[in-house]
Formats: structure tokens, sequence, C-alpha cells
């Protein structure tokens, strides 16, 4: 049985523009200490689908589909029983620590809490857990700056910081939301560099969520591509990077720069994310695919299985696409 496994999940908002269709039909499976990156370009419904897993929705969305955890539906099991799980058994690492750090505690009131209040241990214990925790996100001489605010520490620390907290109750999954992408080029790779170290160290499954497939690539052993609320291509990395299966796909791998390109040189998929309001028909990606024919416009292609792990949503053929 997997870790997680999530069938046809939907999430949907209300606005008074009509309904937003942000996550269609998502199925995907986390297996135990497995590393899985979503990626896909922005409003790809990329957080909205992790929100969902963690009851973390703003008000006006719901969902459909089912996602199981241990035995147990993530989407219909109380609030009372999801909050016991967020905070030991599945923990998330946003793109700005400030979100989910308190400003006013010191660091070690906000860890030590954390741990008397699921592990029930004494402020004591607590404390001395937090600071191997901080030393294992190689926060330097953390004995003495457990006792710091969030804003005494740099981006890059408190992004360490937060990753310290999420771990504290040995998390089976991690999701990592974005986690560098507020951070500078040199800081992102250390903190990719560490939370690599950490899953290593801990075990824990991972999703990693991010629109850079060069993080995929270096963190991930499986990848989801997403598109307009929809998986387009899931494979083990390596051979998605080697033969991408499907045109969006192919389209993130010809956007990456070469190390032989200057930034103006730099390609983009052209056109634009697509407008999720109202109920979606047909590929979510035809308006800007160069294969796109009829069909796409008014049928949408159903992800499938070709190979052992490795699926696409597409109706041309895979030698089309590679051709
Ligand atoms: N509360 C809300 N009400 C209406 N629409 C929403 C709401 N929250 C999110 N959405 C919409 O859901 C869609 C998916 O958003 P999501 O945040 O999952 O994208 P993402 O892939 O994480 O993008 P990014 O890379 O920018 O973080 C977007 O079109 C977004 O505008
Ligand atoms: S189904 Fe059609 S529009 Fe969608 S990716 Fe395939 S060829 Fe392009
Ligand atoms: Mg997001």
């Amino acid at each position: 049985m997997a870790l997680l496994d999530v069938k046809d999940l939907s999430v949907r908002f209300d606005t008074p523009e009509g309904e937003i269709h942000a996550v269609n039909g998502v199925s995907f499976r986390l297996e135990k200490g497995e590393t899985l990156g979503i990626v896909g370009e922005s409003g790809s419904g990329k957080s909205q689908l992790n929100f969902a897993l963690l009851g973390l929705l703003a008000k006006n969305g719901h969902t459909s589909g089912q996602a199981l955890f241990d035995g147990k539906d993530l989407l219909s099991i109380s609030e009372r029983e999801l909050n016991k799980i967020r905070a030991n058994r599945i923990a998330m690492v946003f793109q700005d620590p400030m979100t989910s750090l308190n400003p006013y505690m010191r660091i070690s009131d906000q860890m030590a809490e954390v741990l008397i209040l699921h592990k029930g241990l004494s402020k004591r214990a607590a404390i001395t857990e937090s600071v191997a925790m901080l030393d294992a996100v190689k926060i330097p001489d953390a004995r003495n700056r457990v006792r710091l605010y969030p804003h005494e520490f740099s981006g890059g620390m408190r992004q360490r910081v937060m990753i310290a907290m999420s771990l504290l109750c040995h998390p089976e999954i991690l999701i990592a939301d974005e986690p560098t992408t507020a951070l500078d080029v040199t800081v992102q790779a250390q903190i990719m560099e560490l939370l690599a170290e950490l899953q290593r160290e801990f075990g824990m499954a991972t999703i990693l969520i991010t629109h850079d497939l060069g993080v995929v690539a270096g963190f991930c052993e499986r990848a989801i591509v997403m598109y307009g609320g929809r998986i387009m291509e899931e494979a083990p990395v390596d051979p998605l990077f080697e033969t991408p299966t499907h045109p969006y796909t192919r389209g993130l791998l010809d956007a990456i720069p070469r190390v032989d390109e200057d930034q103006e040189a730099l390609r983009a998929i052209p056109g634009n994310p697509p407008n999720m309001t109202g109920a979606p028909k047909g590929c979510p990606f035809a308006p800007r695919c160069a294969l796109v024919d009829e069909r796409c416009r008014v049928e949408t292609p159903a992800l499938m299985e070709f190979a052992e792990g490795r699926a696409r949503a597409c109706f041309r053929s895979i030698e089309e696409v590679a051709a």
C-alpha cells in the first residue's frame, strides 16, 4: 500500500466571476521515503492540490475525490484527526517562512511548543530537542541562537529554522512548496542540499513543489508535471528528462537555459497560462501546443500509463512529440 494514495482529486473555488477549477481529477501515489517533484508554471494548481490534502484551502474552496493516508481519507476525516496528522505525520514548508513563524515569539518557544503539545515533552527536554534540530539544519551556534526572534535571522537561516520546525515530530511526509524561491541563488542551492541531506538522514517521503525542472532533477526520483490543474505527464526523473512524452514537458525542458546561452536567448513556451474559470473543456494545453488539432480542443486526454511508472495525457503519439 502506498503511503499516500490520491485518487481523482479536484479543487474548485467559488468566486463572483464563476467557479475556478484549480485542480481537476489528479491521481498519484507517494511511497514511503520517496522524493516526488510536482512541477508546473504558476497557477497550474500545485499548491492548491497540496493545501487540499492538509485541509488548508481558503474558505471558498471545495474538494472532491480521495486522499488515503494510512487508510484514512484526508479529505473526509474530522478537523481534529487532521490536526493531529498535520502536526505529527505530514509537515509542510512554505516559500515564505514568515507565514508560518510567529514574529513575536522566540524560536525556542515556538519550537518547544510543538514538542510539548504533540510529543508531551517537558519544556527543558523540548528545548534540548529543538537545539538538536537546529544543529541538524546547520544553524551555527544553535544553543544561543534558539533564543532569537524570527526577524533576527537572515532569509536563508529563517528557512532553515522553518525546516527544523517542520521536522521536529519526524513526519512521514514533508511537503516543501517552493521552499527556495524567495532566496538568492547561492542560498537556494544550500537549502536544497540541506533538504536532500535531511531526507536521507530522516527518510521521510518528500513532495517538492517547484516551477523549476532543474531543482527536480537534482532532488527527486520521480516527477509529476502539471498544467491547468491536471497531470500532463508522470515519470521517474531520468526518463522524463531524456525522453519527455508530452508537448508541455518538452516545452519546459526546452525553456531551461543552457550554459552556452545568454539571458537574451532564454526561451519560454509562447502563450499564457490558461483561464481556470468554468468547466474545463479539451486539453488545457491546447491553446499553446504546437501539435494541437481539433480533437484536442473538444476532448480531454486522460492520463494513461504506457510503461512501468510512466504516464502521459496527450492524443499525439510519443514519436510525434519527440520529432
Ligand atoms: N481562494 C481562491 N479563490 C479563487 N481562486 C483561487 C483561490 N486560491 C487559488 N486560486 C486559484 O487556483 C489556481 C491554482 O493555484 P495554485 O496556487 O495551486 O497555483 P500554483 O501552481 O501553486 O502556482 P505558483 O507557482 O504561482 O505558486 C490559480 O488559478 C489560483 O488563482
Ligand atoms: S492533447 Fe493535443 S493539445 Fe494537448 S498536449 Fe497533446 S497534442 Fe497538445
Ligand atoms: Mg504555489
